[in-house]
């Protein structure tokens, strides 16, 4: 890997990042799902429209052996219990109309492709919309049952058997028309730099991808595998409640899950890994 530039600035300078070892480069490995599936995880070439990046990386990459082994086997991964628990609730009949997920749209693989077009615009209520949008509102407008909240096992759980059933597929969010605003808006925020630390996300899963910020492997900041199952939480973690941790480590205030930054964030970092495999639910440390 070539050697990149620490980007500028005294408050970073104070951080470690350290990459002098072989160990630093992300693992030259293959990830064949299942024995069957082939995911790709690195690309020789970022879209076109991102500045910062010649070649794409999972985040699967920047992890241990014994993580990415676990992420190979749907049998070995924790983050398929989650998706095993989302089929019942698939098929359960919840709310006044009486109506399971299962009422509308058959079988879970019906949405093969649609978390990679995640988030998106939605002509109909004219803006941005994550899976999780979507999700709810199937719930409250069409099955007469309450919202899931963000972070709710639920909502959670649901997310990563829609993702499941596209694993494979490459990620492919458009950026274009409607959607060209949020992007924008996403784009100034990945390269804001926050808190007493003054980071941009750039400064870590850019300038520093394949380094090491104290005991972590940096990664390129990908969200082709969300949900992850995180071993550190012993559970799945969605890609806001992930941006909200980064944006926490550099000491300033975030935003919420859900929230419209969020939500235009989420889009831009996801143009960045277009054409990489979606994955989640991924394992990561
Ligand atoms: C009463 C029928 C009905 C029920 C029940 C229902 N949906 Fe939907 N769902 C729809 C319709 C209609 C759409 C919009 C399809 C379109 O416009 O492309 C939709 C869209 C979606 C989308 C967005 C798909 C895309 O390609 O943009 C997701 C995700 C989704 N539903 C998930 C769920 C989940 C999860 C449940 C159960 C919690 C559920 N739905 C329950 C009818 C239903
Ligand atoms: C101080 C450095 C730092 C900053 C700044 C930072 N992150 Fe991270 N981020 C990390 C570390 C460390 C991890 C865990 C290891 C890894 O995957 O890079 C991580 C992980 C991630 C992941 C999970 C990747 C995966 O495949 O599991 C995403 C997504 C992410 N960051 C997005 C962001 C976004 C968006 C921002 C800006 C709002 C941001 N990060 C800012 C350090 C940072």
């Amino acid at each position: 890997m070539k050697m990149r530039q620490l980007a500028g600035g005294c408050a970073l300078a104070a951080l470690a990042f350290s990459g002098l070892s072989a160990m630093a480069d992300p693992a030259d490995d293959n990830l064949l799902l299942n024995g069957e599936t082939e995911i790709v995880t690195h690309t020789d070439a970022a879209p076109e429209y991102i500045d910062g990046l010649s070649e794409q990386y999972s985040g699967w990459h920047f992890r241990e052996a014994d993580t990415r082994v676990m992420q190979a086997d749907d049998f070995d991964n924790p983050g398929m219990l989650a998706v095993e628990a989302a089929i019942d609730v698939w098929n359960t009949e919840d709310g006044s109309e009486g109506k399971a997920c299962a009422s509308c749209h058959e079988a879970p693989e019906s949405m093969a492709g649609v978390r990679t077009q995640m988030p998106k615009y939605n002509e109909a209520k004219g803006t941005l919309y994550s899976l999780e949008m979507y999700i709810n509102d199937c719930r409250t407008e069409r099955m007469g049952a309450e919202a899931w909240g963000w972070n709710d096992a639920s909502m959670v759980n649901m997310t990563a058997l829609i993702s499941s059933v596209s694993r494979g597929m490459p990620m492919n969010v458009a950026i274009d028309g409607p959607a060209a605003p949020f992007w924008e808006q996403g784009k100034e925020m990945y390269y804001t730099r926050y808190g007493q630390l003054e980071l941009a996300c750039s400064n870590c899963h850019e300038d520093n991808y394949g380094n090491y910020i104290r005991a972590d492997h940096l990664s390129q900041g990908q969200t082709n595998g969300f949900p992850a199952y995180r071993l550190k939480n012993a559970g799945l973690v969605s890609i806001h409640n992930r941006f909200k941790g980064c944006i926490r480590d550099t000491r300033a205030e975030t935003y919420k899950e859900g929230s419209p930054e969020f939500i235009a964030l989420e889009l831009y970092v996801a143009s960045r890994g277009n054409g990489l495999s979606v994955e989640g639910p991924s394992v990561r440390n």
